[in-house]
């Protein structure tokens, strides 16, 4: 079968790589694709923001499987185009995406069915904010209600600055494009633990646990960025809790959605704090995350097109993944100066001998190729990603073929995976 991968990035890569590993999948397309894909996949361009361009890129294609990884194409309805010509496409239709396009809208869906979550209010006038502000003690969330890759969310250290955050998010300031609704949140303290799992509608197959570094500076400091890297190991969440997160926060919003009439189909990413009071939704994605999604994939043993399958024709109860135990860990390199400006055309070295360490698979972000080359293209450039028996052997595999890369201006953390082996010792 011929399978179609929207999207550009890392996770795309991970994609692309385990997709190929399914003995079904005779052909991979990858709609743009970056350097790193175009070795394993047939890359074509396409614009992710022109619904009109994929469908059209689509039909001409004719994939048996599209997968889409971004949420942008969600968020214009790609799903819904796509099964409109009769293709087969795994993703959220664009009524279900609203559980990560609208912060408001997720909100009130987990507050209609009592699914743990931060105290909040979604205010869409200055009187609402001034009223909101006043009630919260800070340290206080505000939240653009829309998509704002990842710049959305502004923790304000008193009432005065909040409305400030908030003001800025209403008149476009912030964000260069003016919110109709802002969302009030109270600040949780906690571990992040990203839960994933694939729905068919009615029943979820969780994917193994993960834990992302946002922050782009070591100690988890400095701006935020799309992820500086990633662990995924069992030890994240013992078995009890992961039951405990499936029926009170994944399987009442898969049902929540289905009674509501958007059934949700695709991956629910499952954003939580785990808190004094328990685990807590900050926030839903409706895509594989991204790093996540090369930490995750580099444990999956089952065949992932057959699960993709499985969600798409409402089969994921007969569906039993395969993981492997121990451990895997993502390590972003990125350009000097991300993110903020940097940047690319710079001729990356050494790739061939960081993929000969055991465990090692190495997933491109932001590559292209030139002259036969392949150059930085992006903020991020590479994951490397390794898996081993352990968190400890799998992050020295990671930062062993990381010594073996070079670029000029090339930057990585060097202390991924420190909550886990901090609270080991
Ligand atoms: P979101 O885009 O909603 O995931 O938010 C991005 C990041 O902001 C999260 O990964 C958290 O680190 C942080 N965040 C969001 N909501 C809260 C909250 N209510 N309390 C504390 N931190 C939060
Ligand atoms: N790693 C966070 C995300 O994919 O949104």
């Amino acid at each position: 079968m011929k399978v179609l991968i929207l999207g550009s990035g890392g996770r795309e890569h991970a994609l692309a790589w385990a997709i190929k590993q399914s003995t079904r999948v005779t052909e991979v397309v990858c709609a743009p694709g970056n350097g790193g894909i175009a070795q394993i996949a047939r890359c074509v361009p396409v614009d992710l923001k022109s619904l009109e361009a994929m469908s059209r890129l689509a039909e001409a294609e004719r994939p048996d499987l599209t997968v889409v990884g971004p949420e942008l194409p969600l968020s214009l309805g790609i799903v819904d185009a796509l099964e409109e010509r009769g293709l087969r496409v795994f993703g959220p239709t664009r009524a279900a995406a609203m559980l990560e396009t609208s912060k408001g809208f997720a909100k009130q869906f987990l507050r209609r069915h009592n699914i743990p979550t931060a105290n909040y209010a979604v205010c869409s006038s200055a009187a609402e904010l001034q009223k909101a502000v006043d009630i919260f003690h800070p340290p206080i969330v505000v939240k653009a209600d829309g998509l704002a890759a990842g710049k959305g969310v502004i923790i304000c250290p008193s009432r005065h600055t909040a409305m400030e955050a908030a003001r800025d998010l209403f008149s476009g300031a912030l964000l260069g494009q003016a919110e109709q609704q802002v969302v009030i949140e109270e600040c949780l303290q906690g571990d992040e633990i990203s839960f994933l799992c694939l729905s068919d509608g009615t029943h979820v197959a969780p994917l193994v646990p993960a834990q992302d570094h946002k922050r782009v500076g070591e100690g988890d400091t400095g701006p935020n960025t799309g992820g500086m890297g990633v662990y995924s190991t069992d030890r994240l969440l013992d078995s009890g809790m992961t039951e405990w997160i499936l029926h009170h926060i994944a399987e009442p919003t898969v049902h929540g959605m289905a009674e509501e009439g958007t059934p949700f189909k695709g991956v629910l990413y499952c954003g939580l704090m785990m808190t004094a009071r328990g685990p807590q939704v900050l926030e839903f994605n409706v895509r594989f995350g991204d790093p996540e999604t090369q930490a995750i994939l580099l444990r999956l043993e089952s065949d992932l097109v057959e699960a993709l399958e499985a969600a798409i024709d409402g089969k994921l109860s007969d569906t039993q993944l395969r993981w492997m135990p121990g451990a895997s860990a993502c390590v972003v390199a990125s350009s000097a100066g991300y993110p903020g400006n940097y940047q690319t055309g710079f001729p990356i070295t050494g790739l061939a001998a960081a993929a000969q360490v055991p465990g090692v698979q190495i997933f491109h972000a932001g590559s292209a190729e030139a002259n036969g080359q392949i150059v930085t293209a992006g903020g991020r450039v590479l994951g490397v990603t390794a898996a081993a028996s352990s968190l400890e052997e799998a992050l020295a595999r990671a930062y062993q073929a990381m010594a073996e890369i070079h670029y000029n201006g090339i930057y990585f953390r060097r202390d991924i995976g420190h909550r886990a082996l901090k609270k080991k010792q």
